[in-house]
């Protein structure tokens, strides 16, 4: 299948430090990340793929990878964060927002490599992807969170998203945060996003 790629949103493109120092890319996904973006998922431990996709799979299927990386950059954004070993391109975290039907709310979700973990970056991922909801017109992010996943549940919380019992399954979390105009000047405006 054929696939056009209208308005990759190069502004979006960053490189940042985390705590320890190390330098990472940040840039929207692109089609021809597909096997760098397989290679990240075959590559979580079986805790952090259940945690991310909450079911077991060892790799996304063939449909899913190809809605993964062929986004349209407004109702589906994506953002990898990439470093280079050894010369050879490395996808270390992912994190993306879907808008729904309603053309308001919008799904997020986030996965960090395992060894990249609680360094900052899944919070790094987070802040942006919701800095470019709101350029988008969501005005509510949304989500659904294993009980059990506390590292989840407390970057949640630190970004600001409250956090309820989902009342139809006892083993997730709904995760919710209102958007606000005011973040677009402030926060977002200082991570370099458009007032
Ligand atoms: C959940 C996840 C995205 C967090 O990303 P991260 O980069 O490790 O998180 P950060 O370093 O930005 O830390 C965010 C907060 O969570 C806390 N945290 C991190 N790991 C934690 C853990 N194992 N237990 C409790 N808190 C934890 C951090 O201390 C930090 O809180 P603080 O600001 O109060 O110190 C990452 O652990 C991951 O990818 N897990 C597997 C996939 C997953 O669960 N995805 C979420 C499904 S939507």
């Amino acid at each position: 299948m054929s696939y056009t790629i209208e308005h990759y949103p190069v502004h979006l493109i960053d490189v940042v430090r985390l705590r320890g120092g190390e330098r990472v890319t940040v840039r929207p996904i692109l089609p021809q990340d597909a096997a760098v973006t397989q290679a990240f998922v075959r590559e979580l431990s079986a805790t952090s793929r259940h945690s991310r996709f909450m079911r077991m799979l060892r790799e996304l299927p063939s449909g899913l990878l190809a809605r993964f990386t062929q986004v349209d950059y407004r109702n589906h954004l994506a953002l990898i964060a990439e470093m280079f070993v050894d010369g050879r391109e490395v996808v270390v975290g992912e994190a993306r927002y879907a808008i729904a039907d309603d053309g308001e709310s919008a799904e997020v979700a986030v996965a960090i490599a395992d060894a990249w973990q609680g360094r900052g970056l899944g919070s790094l991922l987070i802040r942006r992807i919701a800095c470019s909801a709101i350029a988008a017109g969501v005005t509510r992010l949304t989500g659904d969170v294993l009980a059990s996943n506390h590292a989840m549940l407390q970057l949640a919380r630190r970004a600001g998203f409250e956090v309820t019992l989902n009342p139809d399954h006892p083993e997730l979390m709904r995760i919710l945060k209102c958007l606000s105009v005011q973040e677009k000047g402030g926060p977002c405006a200082e991570m370099g996003f458009a007032a």
